[in-house]
């Protein structure tokens, strides 16, 4: 779990996060969404102190990482996987060397034993017959999956992903989706993900921070966006009109087949299978 305590950053005069509170929750995929310029990679660099806070406290499970010295941080670094923002693979390498990298910078262990982890890895996100490829041999779906499995190899604690799917069409997007899910409730990873991606809000959204002008406007679920009256996040969500009528549809449905009874009285596991229906 990660905490944001009114943490608030200013580049010269312009304040870019005016007093941030959230909770990344782990185990969970937790996304930062919001227009372009509204603060979400800032906010991602001071979680993985990449950029220093001017006040404000950042705990990754109950210890302030904001008050560490860098000497401390690397502990809690090691314990961090990112996915960046168009994968910066080393174009030089191949998808196995690039697995490899982080585990000749930081792991132990002999030569055999990281080859073994990174072909789990690259099994994990189906890449094995391309572990000879070079970045420039494999399409943009294949280098974020190469990106994923360099991300985990040293089994991190806390994943981050800014814009994992920027340059990707819908299904593979959709897989990418579905492959950081998997391996988050997999190994109880504390997952951040930037995003401006409507599917992925719809389909991994468990918890959703949606950040406006460099302050967190609305915080909830994917299922809570349908019913949200907060008239920033629908202008955000529901821009064309085609999906504002879908929202209202949506509503409309809800109320007509009685599933509002039982979003009432049951849990959040009974309400997920009754919308599967
Ligand atoms: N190092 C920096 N120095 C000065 N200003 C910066 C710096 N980094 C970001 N900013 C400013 O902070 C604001 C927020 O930028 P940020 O990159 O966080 O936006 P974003 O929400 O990630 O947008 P996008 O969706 O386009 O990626 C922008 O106005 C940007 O110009
Ligand atoms: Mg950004």
């Amino acid at each position: 779990m990660i905490e944001l305590q009114d943490i608030r950053k200013s580049f010269g005069d312009k304040e870019i996060l005016k007093g941030v509170s959230a909770v990344m929750e782990s185990g969970k995929v937790n996304l930062i969404i919001g227009s372009s310029g509204s603060g979400k990679t800032v906010m991602m660099k001071c979680m993985v102190g990449l950029i220093e806070v001017d006040a404000g406290i950042i705990k990754y499970d109950g210890q302030n990482f904001t008050g560490m010295d860098n000497h401390q941080r690397k502990e809690i670094r090691q314990k961090i996987g990112m996915l960046f923002q168009g994968s910066a693979l080393f174009d030089s390498m191949t998808v196995e060397q690039n697995v490899m990298f982080p585990l000749d910078m930081f792991g132990t262990g002999s030569y055999r034993e990281k080859k073994k982890r990174v072909d789990e890895c690259l099994e994990r996100v189906n890449l094995r017959d391309a572990a000879k490829k070079f970045p420039a041999e494999i399409s943009g779906g294949m280098k974020k999956r190469v990106g994923i499995a360099r991300a985990i190899v040293l089994n991190p604690k806390y994943l981050f992903c800014d814009e994992p799917n920027s340059g990707l069409d819908p299904q593979t997007s959709l897989l990418i989706d579905q492959l950081i899910k998997e391996l988050t409730q997999e190994y109880n990873i504390t997952t951040v993900i930037n995003t401006h991606d409507m599917n992925t809000v719809m389909e991994s959204g468990d918890n959703i921070v949606y950040m406006y002008k460099g302050q967190k406007q609305w915080e909830g679920t994917n299922k809570d966006i349908v019913f949200s009256k907060d008239q920033l996040l629908n202008d955000f969500i529901f821009a064309s009109e085609f999906l504002r009528e879908a929202k209202e549809m949506r509503q409309t449905d809800f109320f007509r087949s009685g599933k509002w009874r039982e979003s009432l009285g049951n849990g959040g596991e009974e309400k997920k299978g009754a919308e599967k229906k």
